[in-house]
């Protein structure tokens, strides 16, 4: 299969000022495991990361980012309507309305942020298989998951819950079901990330054929 494979990984940050920004815990190493496995199995790989603290996997071409809009300038860029779209990233729903240019006192700052909402990457992006993930938590997980992967017309999102030990954000393993447009899901057991990056471009060399 002469396939690209673009995947977004890591947190994006939204900066307030020029000390301060809003993030989530997420530390890459899904996105990474994704990127390895990929450029493993011989195809061309680009890997579009937010801040990571994590070396870049073998064969990979990478792209660092800090923010949502960056992260949605460098995809656009890149992407192209053949290749696989694999969004990993956590990237932040909302950013400050303005960011102050140098460091704001605490003095100078309202107790109340004004947010806008960034742009929705996977969801605009045009490729020829798109898939996605799905941070969840509490009940629903599925539901959500089925929902999310026909509004943004995925060929499959990888569903887990982030409250459970073991699985989600910063650790070596995680525990996560694939779910179809068509409603069919396939549940894993808890695994090492780079187990479950397999198990994804497995499935993947499954949808491109
Ligand atoms: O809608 P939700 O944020 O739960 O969707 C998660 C999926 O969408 C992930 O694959 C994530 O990488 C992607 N996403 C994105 N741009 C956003 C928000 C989420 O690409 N602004």
């Amino acid at each position: 299969m002469n396939r690209r494979f673009v995947i977004t990984a890591g947190p994006t940050r939204e900066f307030i000022d020029a000390a301060r920004f809003i993030s989530n815990p997420s530390t890459g190493r899904m996105g990474f495991a994704v990127a390895a496995a990929a450029a493993r199995r011989g195809y061309e790989t680009v890997l579009v990361a937010g801040p990571c603290s994590l070396p870049t996997p073998q064969g990979v071409e990478r792209i660092d980012i800090v923010s949502a809009r960056d992260m949605q300038k460098a995809v656009s860029d890149v992407l192209r309507p053949e290749d696989v779209f694999i969004a990993v990233a956590a990237v932040a729903d909302w950013r400050p309305e303005s960011v102050f240019p140098g460091k704001l006192k605490k003095e100078e700052m309202s107790p109340v942020l004004r947010l806008v909402r960034n742009p929705d990457i996977l969801l605009e992006a045009k490729a020829a298989v798109k898939i996605g993930f799905a941070a969840e938590t509490g009940p629903g997980i599925i539901a959500n998951a089925k929902e999310k992967c026909r509004r943004k017309n995925l060929a499959m999102i990888v569903a887990n819950d982030i409250l459970e030990t073991g699985a989600g954000f910063g650790g070596t393993t995680n525990h996560v079901s694939f779910i179809f447009p068509d409603g069919r899901t396939k549940a894993f057991e808890m695994a090492g990330k780079d187990e479950i990056a397999d198990s994804i471009l497995d499935e993947c060399e499954g949808l491109c054929v």
